[in-house]
């Protein structure tokens, strides 16, 4: 049996994970579910927002289900941090990046759908571990850095230490890699095109090798046709005219921008589900974060989670399941009757939740799975 390492986190993060258990009790796949601690009732009282037993069961386990957890800057952090953790050096890092990081989770996989009306359908698959967001950025430059950007005109005049700067780190591994997946998304889910949003006129090298890899890695897929198109374009195109994307793949920061602006298209946070896959592991969660405000209110939608549970069972192989869980998402969306807030309704979490799980046709899924 397939086990799932649950993490409920933080604010409505444990409201949603609920609301995902109630649907996939009734759904009848047979996952083994152990419940893990992360977030910040961890950070404040432990000194880490993923303790050393969460590691543990991460690596026990398949993948993982994330509710939502809190962040702060790390000022704030360490303020909040109880008062016998204070002095001994603890620094925040925010539990979503040390999954990422540690798990090797190059891959964050959105998909955008027009969930009530069906007129698009794709997915922006970001680059998680390198690009613009790889860690090189300093304030102030050392010899290095200020010998390649002093001949910039406006540095001269801002000095060494009035300059900062970013490197976009790509490299030939990462590149494969992230083609690679995009590829075989492309053809696992029956695309017949793979855009990447670059900005290869300004940048020269690095978008050069970017398309050369492109070029290597794309013959393994003359089925998919692939283009590269400047991520400017692409964000007018996702509003103007989102049908003619299928699964666009970009570097971090570009990525970043473009899975957000995806959530709008498709209409906003309580729809937006994602996935975060590397060789050594994988979690998925609502894309949302832990809505304070909402905590408690019976707001939250639930079916952004419900949708990264759908990507969590078909990444598992589980299609048939997550077939169904999508359609019936899919039903009560579109009929409107039990929707919360942000979709128009006043229906609560749970009553969205009971809706989509009534939707389900289980009768067609195996006999007896649901008692194992
Ligand atoms: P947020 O996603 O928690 O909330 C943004 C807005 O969307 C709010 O108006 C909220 O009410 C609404 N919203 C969020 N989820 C919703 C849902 N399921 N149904 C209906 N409406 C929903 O982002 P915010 O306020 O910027 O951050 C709050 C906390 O969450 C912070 O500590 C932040 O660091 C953390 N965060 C965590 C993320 C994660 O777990 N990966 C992602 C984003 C933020
Ligand atoms: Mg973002």
């Amino acid at each position: 049996m397939r086990s799932v390492a649950v993490l409920p986190g933080d604010g409505i993060g444990p409201e949603v994970v609920d609301a995902s258990v109630q649907v996939l009790d009734r759904l009848g796949v047979a996952l083994d579910l152990r419940f893990g601690d992360i977030g910040w009732e961890f950070w404040r009282n432990e000194g880490t927002p993923v303790p050393a037993r969460t590691w543990d069961l991460i690596a026990a386990t398949d993948t993982c289900l994330v509710g939502a957890v809190t962040s702060k800057p790390p000022r704030e952090a360490g303020q909040e941090l109880a008062e016998h953790l204070q002095s001994d050096g603890h620094s925040y890092v925010s539990p979503v990046v040390q999954l990422r990081q540690r798990l090797g989770l190059f891959a964050n996989v959105r998909p955008i759908t027009d969930i009530r009306h069906g007129s698009f359908d794709f997915v922006v698959i970001r680059e998680n571990t390198e690009g613009l967001y790889a860690g090189f950025d300093t304030y102030g430059l050392d010899d290095g850095l200020w010998e390649v950007v002093q001949g910039h005109p406006n540095a001269a005049g801002s000095g060494q230490q009035g300059t900062s700067a970013s490197i976009r780190l790509q490299t030939t591994a990462g590149l494969d890699q992230l083609f690679r997946f995009g590829l075989e998304y492309a053809r696992r889910h029956g695309h017949q095109r793979l855009t990447v949003a670059d900005k290869p006129n300004v940048l020269r090298g690095s978008g050069t090798h970017l398309r050369e890899r492109l070029e290597q890695i794309s013959a393994e897929y003359p089925e998919i046709e692939t283009e590269i198109l400047n991520v400017d374009a692409v964000a007018l195109w996702m509003v103007r005219r989102p049908e003619r994307f299928a699964v666009i793949v970009a570097e971090n920061m570009f990525g970043d921008i473009l899975s957000d602006l995806g959530a709008g298209v498709m209409g906003g946070l309580g729809l937006a589900a994602s996935g975060n896959i590397g060789a050594q592991g994988s979690y998925f969660e609502p894309v949302h974060g832990s809505a304070p405000p909402l905590v408690g209110t019976g707001r939250a939608n639930p079916m952004a989670i419900l949708l990264s549970l759908e990507l969590m069972l078909s990444h598992l192989g589980l299609d048939v399941p997550a077939r169904e869980l999508r359609r019936a998402v899919v039903e009560v969306a579109t009929a409107g009757r039990t929707v919360t807030y942000d979709l128009g309704g006043s229906a609560t979490t749970r009553e969205v939740a009971a809706a989509v799980a009534e939707a389900l046709r289980v009768a067609g899924m195996p006999a007896g799975v649901a008692d194992e």
